[in-house]
């Protein structure tokens, strides 16, 4: 545990040597000083390990019941893990009484769990009948804030999305995987012959379906007999719960890329009234988490290279579609373990806080 400042609510943070984990630890200093006792989670590979937090060296605990101890009402618990995980521990948390901001896939679509992006609709982390409320998967995190602000102005009726998505997204293990894949093709002749990114990568391509390196992944997740993947149906049904637009038309195509961190995604959306892209610019330069870097004749727009490490969803090339007056089309970057994870989780938890406070 790091320094005691018990007067002020303790925070939790099951799963903090991961790749997400690691990445709350250096927001944290960076945010409101809202948190007391700061406690480090992991597995118990981990347990003994000393990470520094707001400074400070802390050692983190392995994930047991006992982990628990000393939480409370008015403390809040971040489960930065896998689903099994989070499904298995965010009840014990909250059987303490603490309040569960869940980053994984485990409570996403639970009626009784609010899925929460503060720029959107972070009034919904005040209904929570089971004490958790979980934060978007990485690729409708990075898109949302930008479409949420113009469905406000326009009222959405369609999306269409590709993304572009870095190997990061897989944790430590795809970061890992495409580093390596990097090494065993650079420097080499490759491109050339039918099979050469194969042959050089090999077998092991991690956790993805193909090499990486050099290449794109036309899915990520499982893909279903009916040919849609399970991550793409998880980002239509995020965006429908965090817009509040049950039937919302949402087409999703996931490609991986071989970028470690941050996610891009091309947008098309479709409105109820008439846009054009001089108004959307207006709209996106007002909206909370967002900002349009759209002069690509002086060398402005974004790249996930430029968005890595940072906080916003950047936005450029955007156009009104040029067969459709309610249409836009637009590309939007964002990190995915800030924006995409971490950040996420930090905003909910100091949203929670302000409100026990
Ligand atoms: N990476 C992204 O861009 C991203 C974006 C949005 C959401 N997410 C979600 O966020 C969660 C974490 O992702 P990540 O990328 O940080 O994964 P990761 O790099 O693989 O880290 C997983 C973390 O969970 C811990 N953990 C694993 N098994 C455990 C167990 N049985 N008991 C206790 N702790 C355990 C690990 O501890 P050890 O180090 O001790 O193994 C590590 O701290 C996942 O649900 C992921 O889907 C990730």
């Amino acid at each position: 545990m790091t320094a005691n400042r018990s007067s002020a609510p303790a925070l939790a943070v099951v799963g903090a040597t991961g790749a997400v984990g690691s990445t709350l630890l250096q927001i944290l200093p960076t945010r409101a000083d809202v948190w007391g006792d700061i406690r480090l989670i992991a597995s118990q590979r981990s347990a003994g390990r000393r990470l520094a937090v707001r400074g400070e060296e802390a050692e983190v605990l392995a994930l047991t019941e006992d982990a628990f101890d000393g939480l409370g009402p008015g403390d809040v618990v971040l489960f930065l893990t896998p689903a099994e995980v989070s499904a298995r521990w965010a009840p014990v948390a909250t059987a303490r009484g603490a309040v569960v901001v869940d980053q994984s896939a485990a409570f996403r679509q639970d009626p009784e769990v609010p899925l929460v992006v503060p720029e959107v609709n972070g009034y919904a982390a005040r209904i929570r009948p089971r004490g958790i409320v979980a934060g978007p998967d990485c690729v409708t995190a990075a898109m949302i804030a930008a479409v949420g602000a113009l469905h406000a102005g326009f009222s959405l009726v369609e999306l269409t999305v590709s993304s572009y998505q870095a190997a990061g997204a897989a944790g430590r293990a795809g970061s890992q995987a495409l580093r390596r894949q990097l090494s065993l093709v650079a420097g080499t002749a490759l491109g050339e012959a039918p099979g050469d990114v194969r042959r050089a990568v090999g077998e092991d391509t991690g956790p993805f379906a193909a090499p990486l390196a050099l290449n794109v992944v036309p899915w990520s997740g499982d893909l279903r007999e009916d040919g849609w993947s399970s991550h793409e149906l998880a980002v239509r049904a995020e965006t429908r719960r965090i817009l509040d637009l049950a039937s919302l038309k949402v087409s999703v195509t996931c490609v991986q890329v071989p970028v470690v961190t941050g996610h891009s995604l091309t947008v098309r959306a479709r409105f109820e009234q008439r846009v054009d892209a001089r108004t959307a610019r207006e709209v996106l330069e007002a909206a909370p988490g967002v900002v349009l870097v759209d002069d690509p004749a002086a060398g402005e727009f974004p790249t996930p290279a430029d968005a890595a490490g940072t906080d916003p969803a950047w936005v450029g090339r955007l156009r009104g579609s040029l067969d459709d007056r309610y249409a836009l089309e637009f590309f939007v970057c964002a990190d995915n373990l800030r924006k995409g994870a971490a950040l996420n989780a930090a905003q909910i938890a100091e949203l929670i806080v302000g409100e026990l406070a």
